[in-house]
């Protein structure tokens, strides 16, 4: 793990590796990265929040890459600003990135919660290529947005003959192009985690949280996956104005699966218990009443 000033980027077990599916071929690098990465700035916490220090294993070996080099993170704020987000997508000239985890590792708890059938929204895309591997399984319509604009000119042109998924320029705190309920899904993998990482996380939060309620169809819920545990990211996603109930699960190693853990009913002391697992991450499903 690296410590690049306040900001932490490290590089997790290539546990989810797994061939992509064939896609449209109009970049220069097709294959998806060696690893899933962990993220965005672990250093917001919510109050009280104390972090458990999480086991750690070996780091694997891995090439030097433009991540190793601490110039390119100009301020700990880095991942929270679109130029910073545009100028990596401009220089990695649309090379697939999947944070965290890809969908062979997810799908079986993302199916249940998002319904194939169902209008999807998939806030913060980057370069992920997961809308692809749903696409791939049956879903069939999933509008992926992002306020940064390369890569969605990367990925419209990629996927410009793929029926099902679009792909647009949004920024997930204020989406009025879209109506009240109108999708029956959202997923959001690292996006609330990078707009954390701004000086004005809470109210970057909070009106990202509120949008995505708003959007969301009653019944329907917001799957967010993260590397943060119960105490750093309920707080935001507890918050009083949001209509939703939440549950979530840590997912491990080799198809490790703890949850789900409804956080209403839980006994005192069963959601600080979480992580329980090394290398693990967070899905939380908020499901709006
Ligand atoms: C950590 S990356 C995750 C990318 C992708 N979801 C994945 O899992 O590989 C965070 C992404 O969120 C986007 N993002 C951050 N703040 C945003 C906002 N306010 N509105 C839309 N996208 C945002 C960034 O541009 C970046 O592409």
């Amino acid at each position: 793990m690296q410590q690049l000033g306040r900001l932490t980027h490290m590089r997790v077990a290539p546990h989810t590796r797994v061939a992509p599916a064939p896609e449209p071929a109009l970049l220069s690098r097709s294959a998806l990265p060696a690893a899933t990465r962990s993220p965005p700035c672990p250093r917001r916490r919510a109050a009280g929040s104390a972090a458990r220090p999480r086991p750690r294993g070996p780091a694997p070996a891995a090439a030097p890459s433009d991540y190793d080099n601490p110039a390119l993170y100009t301020s700990e704020d880095a991942f929270s600003l679109s130029s910073y987000w545009d100028a990596r997508y401009r220089r990695e000239g649309g090379a697939p990135f999947e944070w965290y985890r890809d969908w062979g590792s997810l799908e079986s708890i993302l199916s249940r919660h998002l319904d194939k059938s169902e209008r999807l929204l998939h806030v913060g895309v980057g370069t992920s290529r997961i809308q692809y591997q749903m696409h791939l399984d049956g879903y069939r319509d999933i509008v992926n947005v992002d306020y940064a604009p390369v890569c969605i000119q990367q990925l419209s042109a990629l996927h410009a003959g793929v029926p099902g998924l679009s792909y647009e320029v949004a920024d997930c705190r204020s989406m009025p192009q879209y109506g009240d309920a109108s999708f029956g899904g959202l997923l959001d993998k690292g996006t609330l985690d990078a707009l954390l990482c701004g000086e004005s996380e809470e109210a970057d939060s909070l009106a990202m949280l509120l949008e995505c309620q708003r959007v969301l169809a009653p019944g329907s819920s917001y799957v967010c996956i993260t590397w943060q545990p119960p105490r750093a990211r309920l707080p935001y996603l507890q918050h009083p104005g949001l209509g939703w109930g939440v549950e979530f699960y840590e997912v491990g190693q080799q198809g490790a699966r703890e949850g789900p853990v409804a956080v209403a009913g839980a006994a005192e002391g069963v959601v600080e218990a979480f992580p329980r697992m090394s290398y693990s991450h967070f899905v939380y499903v908020c499901t709006k009443r």
